[in-house]
């Protein structure tokens, strides 16, 4: 089971739960019987106090009626053991005895004889058991398994003197305080029960207000749609810390689960919504996306054949933010504002472009010489001889200095996304963290890097590396060629490299690097406005004169030399010696957009390719059919996607290629499921597309014989390889490309953070 996997089902298992009425029930029974726990322990507190209460309460009150009758009667007393001793006080007793609460009295004399009692003064009470002193006084005696109170009172008359004893029967205090027991315990009972009813609803109903909440914030994450709207801060005492909980999961689950999102403008979209809220995106390269020319005294909007473009543009699209490059365009002055910008796309704007203009001298120095001349083919090995000039390396410093101000001038915060492009600007990182040291910065190479070996050729080696170094995230097509970078970097930097973790550290700051293999944009805008297949094929072959029995293949690129257009012309000349029944049955068009053409090397290899095309033609045309077709101009998107839809098959034979993004848009035009693609193992795209026929471009006849294989391969195998393919590259599309670095910027954005929080607090602490 995968992590992914894993997750989604815990999350299921959390918003199943929190949804079973089971959970209630069990709250529910667990809260009732704490109540009631609660409940009879307060009782069983309150129970004997309330006898003690009454206890209390009820001997005070005999001993204030004892006295009230000791009050009443003193006097006759008085007279009766000083005055009269004749007299008998018991029938006066007796009568006073009548009174319900009254027990018995007596009398005792000086020298303790019970001298007058009425008959029901138990025996237990004698004068000698109770006390006789010169004030009141009161004992409780049990006699016959009764409680007596006995009150004794002095009474002085002349000489004589004695105490006059007053008792009362308590039991009736026994069964009032039994009774104000019994009915306090009811009184708590009910008082416990109505509120723990109460309580219970109140808790009961919050809780699954809360629940509800949670759930949904729960499903709303599981099904990828950010925070949750019905999870609002302020709801419950403890929302933050699920907010908290749910975002850090949210978070890792989409790190893991990466791969199996379904990414596309709006998840890219979210994701910065969410995982980098407020941050500003920036992306540098050198070709612009738009290009406005004069074409024939008009304008005329030009969309560049290149990787590049076709992978940022979508990008760009989805997230907003600024695009600087250099404003190539013979009218592109003309279409920007006075800070030399303007919104893009025309149709639909969704992000800013702004121009960066450079001389002839500029260019040819920083472009076509340092860039072109020799970086490119240092990192291609395509076996052209790379040229160092110090004044081509004297603009390209000039000219990343430039962008880099550019940079400064159009972020309008202090940490800013910055995605820096290709080969063009391996001083710009560095240069961008000396001026914002707070940016986020990825860079993405997107040519080979070759190994230090060969690297060391360059004379400015250092440089580049160093400069590269300014990034946060450092990224490649492949893990080949971030191991040829972490190899230059420990070669020519005095760095500390963690292969463990694939970064290098120089002086005290780490970069990352990392494959993140690109891709193209799906479902892709120019299939938007395409026909069905066989409309395609039927006007591919009604512009280019074919019979409807004659095979089609296609080659669609650069006129580069590291793209094997030579190699692919001399494949088919040696099919078509080595198989002549294909001649007059077999065409390759191949769509070439003029580039770089100032190079010898550019203009050298059109030559070549014109001059071979003619060969071969010459060779194997039949019925008026020549067999390679070649198209050296400008093909808009449009065009490019018609010409694959009608392919039987398409060649990329590149001799060395960071990824190639014409096998991957090959694919995506074939919604038919038909088509072979011959894909060069010198692309990095083989490591991806290993559906195609993959061939080495170096092997003239191998290439041959796999153009013979897929012009024999039947419909259902390439519906098989096809689909497979097609899945591949809807899942990898560009926008899980741009994810990627995109989440591993923001998971560093947030270690950063924590860093400086957990600095900030030690530094307050220590003060
Ligand atoms: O391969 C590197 C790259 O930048 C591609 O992304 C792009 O297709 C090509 O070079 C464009 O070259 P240029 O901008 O010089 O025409």
């Amino acid at each position: 089971m995968t992590t992914m996997d894993r997750l989604r089902r815990t999350w299921l298992v959390l918003a199943r739960r929190i949804r079973g009425s089971r959970v209630w029930h069990n709250a529910l029974t667990r809260y009732a019987a704490l109540a009631l726990a609660a409940a009879l322990i307060m009782i069983a507190a309150l129970a004997p106090l309330t006898s003690v209460m009454v206890e209390g309460w009820s001997q005070r009150d005999i001993e204030l009626r004892a006295r009230l009758v000791f009050r009443s009667i003193r006097d006759q007393v008085a007279v009766g053991i000083a005055v009269k001793p004749e007299f008998d006080l018991v029938p006066f007793f007796d009568r006073l005895a009548e009174d319900e609460r009254i027990q018995s009295l007596g009398f005792c004399t000086a020298q303790g004889q019970l001298r007058y009692a009425t008959k029901l003064l138990p025996k237990a009470v004698t004068c000698q058991s109770v006390k006789r002193d010169k004030s009141d006084a009161f004992v409780t005696v049990a006699d016959a398994g009764k409680r007596i109170h006995v009150s004794s009172f002095p009474i002085t008359a002349g000489s004589s003197t004695g105490h006059l004893l007053v008792l009362h029967d308590l039991s009736y205090i026994d069964d009032r305080a039994r009774e104000a027991q019994f009915y306090s315990v009811l009184a708590l009972v009910g008082v416990a029960m109505g509120l723990g009813l109460l309580a219970s609803a109140i808790v009961l109903g919050l809780m699954r207000a809360w629940a509800r909440s949670i759930r949904s914030a729960i499903l709303d994450a599981q099904a990828g749609s950010g925070q949750s709207a019905s999870l609002k801060r302020s709801d419950f005492p403890i929302s933050r810390e699920v907010h908290a909980a749910l975002a850090e999961m949210q978070f890792e689950r989409r790190f893991a689960e990466g791969i199996h999102v379904e990414w596309s403008p709006k998840t890219l979209h979210r994701l910065l919504k969410d995982e980098l809220p407020g941050a500003e995106v920036l992306v540098v390269s050198n070709r612009e996306p738009y290009i406005h020319n004069h074409v024939d005294g008009a304008v005329k909007l030009q969309i560049p054949a290149s990787g590049l473009v076709a992978a940022l543009e979508p990008v760009m699209r989805a997230c907003g933010g600024t695009w600087i490059a250099h404003g190539s365009g013979s009218a592109d002055r003309e279409a920007v504002d006075r800070h030399d910008r303007l919104r893009v796309p025309p149709a639909s704007p969704a992000y800013t472009l702004r121009r960066i203009w450079l001389t002839d001298e500029e260019q040819d120095g920083y472009y076509y010489g340092l860039a072109n001349e020799g970086l490119w083919p240092l990192c291609h090995i395509a076996f052209v001889r790379p040229v160092f000039r110090e004044r081509d390396w004297a603009y390209y410093v000039m000219i990343n200095e430039r962008f880099a101000d550019a940079i400064v001038e159009e972020a309008a915060t202090d940490a800013p996304i910055v995605l820096v492009q290709d080969y063009h600007f391996a001083l710009l990182p560095r240069m961008i963290r000396n001026r914002l040291p707070k940016a986020t910065i990825i860079t993405f190479w997107h040519i080979p890097w070759p190994n230090a070996e060969t690297f060391s050729i360059c004379p400015w080696r250092k440089e580049i590396v160093d400069g590269l170094l300014g990034s946060t995230i450092l990224g490649f097509h492949t893990q080949f060629h971030c191991n040829n970078f972490l190899e230059s970097a420990d070669r020519f930097m005095e760095s500390r490299i963690d292969r463990e973790h694939a970064s290098v550290t120089l002086g005290g700051h780490e970069t990352l690097i990392r494959p993140y293999p690109i891709s193209i944009e799906w479902p892709p805008a120019a299939l938007a406005d395409q026909a069905p297949v066989h409309e395609c094929r039927d006007a591919v072959r009604q512009r280019f004169s074919l019979p409807a029995d004659v095979r089609i293949a296609v080659g669609i690129e650069r006129f580069d030399y590291t793209k094997g257009i030579l190699d692919r012309i001399r494949a088919i000349d040696d099919l078509l010696t080595r198989q002549p029944t294909w001649c007059g049955k077999l065409v390759f068009i191949q769509a070439a957009a003029p580039t770089r053409s100032k190079l010898d090397s550019y203009s050298t290899l059109q030559a070549e390719a014109m001059q071979l095309a003619g060969e071969v033609n010459a060779r194997h045309s039949r019925n008026g059919l020549q067999p390679i077709q070649l198209v050296i101009r400008h093909h808009e998107p449009s065009e490019v996607y018609e010409l694959f839809r009608a392919a039987d098959i398409c060649i990329v034979s590149s001799l060395h290629d960071g990824m190639n993004l014409v096998a991957k848009e090959f694919v995506a035009a074939r919604d038919d499921e038909q088509g072979i693609l011959m894909l060069s193992s010198f692309a990095g795209a083989s490591r991806e597309l290993s559906e195609a026929l993959i061939v080495n471009p170096y092997d003239t006849h191998g290439m041959a014989e796999a153009l013979a294989v897929a012009l024999g391969m039947p419909a259902d195998e390439q519906r098989q390889r096809m689909r497979l393919m097609r899945d591949l590259v809807r899942q990898r599309n560009v926008y899980r490309w741009a994810a990627q670095m995109l989440l591993d910027a923001a998971r560093l954005r947030r270690r950063e953070q924590i860093t400086v929080a957990s600095a900030t607090r030690a530094a307050s602490a220590a003060e």
